[in-house]
């Protein structure tokens, strides 16, 4: 069982927030495709044919792509992988991007999960971000693909902005609820240093954080979004029962992945690898048969503190056993010294640990803690 993604590496415009690795010049779109398609021939084997159970389009912005450019990257990996029938397909989408005639063309395409970016439901946020949609947009395009017929359905949001107070929140979250999605992945604002929103906070121009405020809204969409059935199986994910992203749980349950395209990401239970941060290295290097991406042969250490960053953030918690089985006796005794040192912060069931709410404001600190 595994998974595949694809980085789709444009967007329209550049938000002022983002730090992922996209181009708003998409003249090397073809050459970039063909370079994934070349890609997928040199990698299918990574995966030791495993079944694939999971495809992701991500970004940048996947749903810039025409319906036959999605067409040719699918063709190719229903040809040379192991996809199954029923494999979860997942496209990230701006809400700009979907018109009646895209939604039943990525129907018809076999995505049968749809991820669409709101980020926000106030017209200045929006604006401050640079989206490239309104509220209104926003709102529409969610209606858009329930009409089209998709029954799984995500959306992303973005907390903690100088936009948001309490009021602000508690209306968006009533918003999300009346849009009857299945699953919801909320992001605490967060400053990049590279980004215009960096660049501007470097200069005094923009305010830090305030993670007080940050904390009162991840603690009150938790709230609204559990006693609405909303399960939070991850720190900024949240399903309804039967729709967590298949995915994402199974990354973070340790399966393997191929990553396509340039700055995917790849791992194997063996090594990681990652592959350049260049739209045109990428391609060139493709080109040339010459080596695009770096690779690391994964330490025991280095397996440990993964499978703590991963999995404490998770609803499936460390398990005590599965620590003592794979990493030994010595790190366990680590493991249970710093769950006793910050009893407050975690819940203890039988052998798994899980961080209570407190503990997941504190999830990075707390991972940092257990590291080797
Ligand atoms: C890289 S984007 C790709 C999806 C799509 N292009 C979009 O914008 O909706 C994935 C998500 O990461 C989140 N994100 C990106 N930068 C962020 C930041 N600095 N702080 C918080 N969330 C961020 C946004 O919510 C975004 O929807
Ligand atoms: S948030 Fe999405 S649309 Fe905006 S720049 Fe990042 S990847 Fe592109």
């Amino acid at each position: 069982m595994a998974g595949i993604y694809i980085h789709i590496p444009f967007c329209k415009q550049a938000c002022t927030y983002c730090d992922f690795h996209f181009s708003v010049n998409t003249k090397s779109k073809t050459d970039l495709i063909n370079a994934i398609i070349k890609e997928i021939d040199l990698r299918k084997n990574y995966l030791a044919n495993s079944t694939i159970e999971t495809i992701y389009f991500g970004g940048g912005t996947p749903s810039i792509l025409s319906t036959s450019e999605l067409e040719m990257i699918l063709n190719k990996l229903r040809k040379e992988c192991n996809v199954v029938s029923n494999a979860e397909i997942t496209i990230e989408c701006n809400p700009d991007d979907l018109t009646k005639q895209k939604l039943s063309e990525l129907k018809q395409l076999g995505f049968n999960r749809l991820s669409i970016g709101l980020q926000s439901f106030n017209e200045e946020e929006l604006k401050w971000m640079n989206r490239a949609h309104n509220a209104r947009e926003s709102l529409d395009s969610v209606r858009l693909t329930q009409d089209a017929g998709f029954k799984n359905i995500t959306i992303d949001l973005i907390y903690g902005s100088k936009f948001q107070d309490q009021n602000s929140w508690q209306k968006t979250l009533e918003t999300v609820l009346s849009l009857n999605v299945q699953h919801i992945s909320a992001y605490n604002l967060t400053i990049e240093a590279k980004t215009k929103l960096g660049v501007n906070h470097q200069k005094g121009i923009e305010p830090s954080i305030n993670d007080e405020l940050s904390a009162d809204q991840f603690k009150m969409m938790v709230a609204v979004l559990e006693s609405n059935g909303f399960i939070q199986y991850e720190i900024s994910n949240f399903g309804k029962p039967d729709f967590f992203s298949k995915h994402n749980s199974n990354y973070w349950l340790g399966s393997h992945y191929l990553g396509l395209g340039p700055s995917a990401h790849s791992y194997n239970g063996i090594s990681r690898q990652w592959n350049v941060s260049s739209n045109s290295a990428y391609i060139s290097h493709l080109n040339k048969s010459e080596k695009y991406f770096e690779e690391e042969i994964l330490t025991d250490k280095e397996k440990h503190n993964e499978y703590i960053l991963t999995r404490l953030r998770t609803i499936w918690g460390c398990d005590r056993n599965e620590i003592e089985q794979k990493f030994g006796r010595n790190v366990l005794n680590h493991f249970d010294e710093i769950v006793n040192k910050y009893k407050n912060y975690f819940i203890a069931n039988k052998n798994v640990i899980t961080l209570n709410l407190e503990g997941k404001l504190r999830a990075d600190f707390l991972a940092s803690e257990f590291f080797e």
